[in-house]
């Protein structure tokens, strides 16, 4: 029989409609199965974070050779196969991004903070924050300026302060050495970030030793963030302002290479036979390498290996144990008499 145009048109219509939910209750099986998937694996994720010990890590930045080295630390120690889950955050120099991150880790529940602090002082309202959460926040290398040091639990790193000063005594025996003990001595400081406790340390210490020190004249200081395109153009301004610098203090290694590029493309020399003495901080492998070919004179130590100490503390306080409210890390003084091919070997940062 054959239908009227109308109707076949409308057969087929209908056709289309019913082919065309038949297709969209394919695709939400379809789309519900993957869902139902995926939950079961968030589910999977969660509990397998059940048993691990979740931390937070807020790391300032990522301005130095050494703080790459800081950062490798916790992320070779937090891991799952040391029954950690590890949140990473890089505030990229910023302590706004800082304070973000920690409240991001105070709304995830973490069980603990461990941050290292871009500068000093302003966090006592997010800190706070953490208290009341109870997490306990752990300062891992520079630190807070804080009325009430109860806002934190511990902090490892490293006596700034110390040093400082080591590098003004290592000065003062290198000039009585070279007979020059009665000299006047023209130094000038490059400083790492304003207002972080490494700049405000290292500067205090190397300061306190210069204060005994009459014969000993600070030409000029300049910031330079702890990076070595800063420090290099602030190498470049302190020589065109001084023509007599006999001391350079630079406050970390990248500082230090930026600052000898200005050095040498200026014509002069540095190091144990050049007319420049340089003083820098950190040794990395780099800086080590230099002060080993005799272009930088000495380097402090100022060891980024904190990882393993900050995961030692979070054991012990696991186990419900009590834990010291500063733990510093070990560090020494190379010059070209103990910088040895096997520490070069054997440095991993
Ligand atoms: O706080 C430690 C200092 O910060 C290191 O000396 C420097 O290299 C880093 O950027």
């Amino acid at each position: 029989m054959k239908f009227p145009i109308k109707y076949r048109l409308l057969k087929k219509n209908i056709n289309l409609i019913l082919g065309t939910l038949m297709l969209i209750v394919v695709l939400m099986v379809i789309l519900g199965g993957c869902q139902l998937l995926r939950g079961e694996k968030e589910q999977t994720d969660t509990s397998e974070q059940e048993n691990l010990i979740v931390v937070g890590v807020s790391q300032l930045g990522s301005e130095s050779g050494w703080r790459t080295a800081n950062t490798e630390s916790v992320q070779r120690v937090f891991t799952k196969e040391n029954g950690y889950f590890m949140v990473f955050s890089n505030a990229r120099q910023r302590q706004e991004n800082q304070i973000k991150a920690v409240r991001s880790f105070i709304s995830q529940r973490v069980d603990y903070i461990v941050m290292s602090p871009v500068v000093e002082t302003g966090w006592e309202i997010v800190l706070e924050e953490a208290r009341e959460a109870g997490i306990p926040v752990i300062l891992m290398d520079r630190g807070v300026s804080v009325r009430d040091k109860e806002l934190y639990t511990t902090q490892v790193g490293s006596d700034f302060v110390a040093e400082g000063e080591k590098a003004g005594l290592w000065l003062e025996t290198y000039l009585r050495e070279q007979g020059r003990a009665e000299d006047t001595i023209n130094i000038v400081m490059l400083k790492g970030t304003q207002g972080s406790s490494a700049q405000i340390g290292r500067t205090a210490g190397f300061n306190t030793i210069a204060s005994e020190h009459a014969e000993w004249r600070i030409l000029g200081q300049e910031y330079g963030d702890f990076t070595a395109a800063k420090g290099k153009e602030v190498m470049e301004l302190l020589l065109q302002k001084y023509s007599d610098i006999d001391v350079v203090v630079s406050q970390n290694d990248d500082m230090t290479t930026g600052a000898l590029e200005a050095i040498h493309e200026a014509g002069r020399t540095t190091g144990v036979d050049g007319d420049m003495i340089v003083i820098s901080f950190d040794a990395v492998r780099e800086g080590l390498e230099l002060v080993r070919d005799g272009v930088i004179n000495v380097d402090i130590e100022c060891n980024p290996d904190q990882g393993e100490y900050i995961s030692e503390i979070i054991s012990r306080l696991e186990a419900g144990q009590e834990v010291d409210k500063k733990y510093y890390v070990e560090e020494h003084v190379y010059t070209i008499d103990n910088v040895t091919e096997e520490l070069l070997r054997e440095r991993t940062y």
